[in-house]
């Protein structure tokens, strides 16, 4: 399955993603036997380290993080034969001509034909200059392919992304370019297009006609934790909105793609980006978009700082950790329904969901005297539960058979993640996989970025102009009542998270 085998690259070791994500992620390939023998990691970071030290770095965090905990010596040995490090100052050119000398020696020790897979887990302000090293230093002069995977933040405005991506494309092609976004690895995320395109239940009703809105959270119950320097310039909309949430959006709107080809799905994702419809003026965006940063509160009794208290944040910070908007794609299938998202830092639980609220049936002429009906709804749980969950309306078995049954809501649930035995692969394992195999579906494509950026844009200028609009909602709590006036304004209401 990895014809030639490949090396694997990893700027930024020493960080955190490696430590998380990345070393667990490559040991779970491992033992599923998805990525053989011929493979093998080369660790990059400015901090000297021995080999073995690295190895050690790399054995704790898989006891810590990986999905497979237990490995015996045997096997780790095996595994660890694979590292090797290197202690790499990325602005010095001469150390890439010696990291080319030392990947030869790896490529031949165990057979691997020069496919190399660079992952930068860096600072996108080193990307160009890597990117450049790696041409300059010869690293890109071997007969194989060679792949670049990097990592949000991918810009900052529309105009900052643009010359990244310049600086990246004078190297690499961008076929040969994967753009992280983790949420495109998660299951129920992939699974989106499973369900839509592989159901006669689904497709017919996904449209104006049937649909009254559609709901997608991402509810984090952290704080920013140690990340008040970058938080502070990113807040929630460059942070999740720019790129996770508007990936979810384009997952659930976009139109079957021709074929199941990562060009074909990602030409429809882009199309619903096109047809989003841009905010005009600041008046426009306060209408439809509320943002909001957490105040001290509690959570199960414990008490919780303000995020202006966190460390790393100016105490007269603006920052959004709270975005909740009304959206609309202006296309045939969806004109009129709207899209309501909202994500935040320290709200009530953390959960990933999208919910499709069906029109009702008019219930007036059936049902009316003893019921309100509740709408259908389709539930998508991404995180941390996985599964589907469907609303609908049947008798109520105990009710008196009086002539008018009593309808109640009942659930028709689908809890993947319940099943016994059930070890769903992290995202970075899905991606760093599709990433070995040259499958870019689940990676954004520039356009896709660029689009997302000119969308948000428009909203952060709209904000720079002041701060009036920004509400405030106690940490442990659902977000700010102006979420909840967006949606009673329109007669709906956000369902509760399960
Ligand atoms: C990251 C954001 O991209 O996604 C974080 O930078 C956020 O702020 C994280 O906490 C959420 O990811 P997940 O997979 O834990 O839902």
């Amino acid at each position: 399955n990895l014809n030639g085998g490949a090396v694997f690259f990893i700027f930024g070791a020493t960080g955190d993603l490696a430590k998380r994500k990345l070393f667990p992620a490559i040991f779970s390939l491992y033992r599923e036997r998805k990525i053989g023998e011929k493979f093998a990691v080369i660790g990059l970071a400015r901090r000297p380290k021995t080999n073995e030290q690295f190895r050690d770095d790399v054995y704790r965090s898989i006891q810590e993080f990986a999905r497979y905990k237990k490995i015996d010596d045997v096997e780790w040995t095996a595994f660890a034969e694979h590292f090797t490090y290197m202690s790499l100052d990325i602005n010095n050119l001469e150390g890439f001509r010696q990291l080319n000398e030392l990947t030869q020696q790896v490529e031949a020790r165990f057979n691997i034909a020069g496919n190399r897979l660079f992952y930068l887990a860096l600072a996108p302000e080193h990307f160009g200059t890597v990117a450049e090293h790696l041409k300059a230093g010869g690293l890109l002069e071997t007969d194989g392919w060679h792949r670049l995977v990097i990592e949000k933040p991918f810009g900052y405005d529309q105009h900052s992304a643009a010359v990244l991506n310049e600086e990246i494309t004078s190297v690499f092609k961008e076929d040969e370019i994967y753009r992280i976004d983790h949420y495109l690895g998660k299951e129920m995320v992939q699974n989106i297009e499973v369900l839509r395109f592989s159901n006669a239940l689904f497709e017919p009703l996904w449209n104006n006609k049937y649909i009254a809105n559609v709901q997608i959270t991402m509810s984090e119950t952290v704080g920013v934790e140690e990340r008040g320097a970058y938080y502070e310039k990113s807040g929630a909309l460059r942070d999740m909105v720019q790129n996770h949430m508007l990936q979810m959006l384009t997952m659930i709107a976009m139109e079957p793609p021709s074929r199941l080809h990562p060009e074909a799905i990602r030409d429809e994702k882009v199309k619903v980006l096109r047809s989003l419809r841009r905010f005009q003026s600041r008046e426009d965006v306060l209408k439809h978009v509320v943002r909001g940063q957490y105040t001290a509160g509690t959570k199960d009794g414990k008490a919780m700082p303000a995020y202006r208290e966190e460390p790393g944040v100016n105490p007269a910070s603006v920052t959004d950790t709270f975005f909740a908007a009304k959206l609309y794609v202006d296309n045939f299938r969806w004109a009129g329904v709207p899209f309501y998202i909202r994500t935040g830092k320290r709200l009530a639980t953390k959960s990933t969901e999208v919910v499709i609220e069906f029109k009702n049936v008019p219930e007036r002429m059936y049902f009316a005297e003893k019921n309100r009906l509740e709408p259908n709804l389709l539930v998508i749980r991404v995180n941390p539960m996985e599964g589907i969950y469907f609303k609908m309306n049947a008798k109520n078995p105990e009710s008196n058979n009086d002539g008018q049954p009593e309808v109640i809501p009942v659930a028709v649930d689908f809890c993947q993640s319940c099943r016994v035995g059930y070890n769903t692969p992290e995202a970075y394992e899905r991606l760093l996989y599709d990433a070995v195999r040259g499958d870019s579906t689940y990676f954004t494509r520039w356009d896709e970025v660029s689009l997302a950026w000119q969308f948000i844009d428009r909203i952060a200028e709209a904000w720079n102009e002041d701060s009036s609009d920004l509400t405030y909602y106690p940490a442990g709590s659902w977000g700010p009542e102006e979420s909840h006036q967006l949606l009673a304004r329109d007669g709906f209401k956000w369902w509760p998270v399960q």
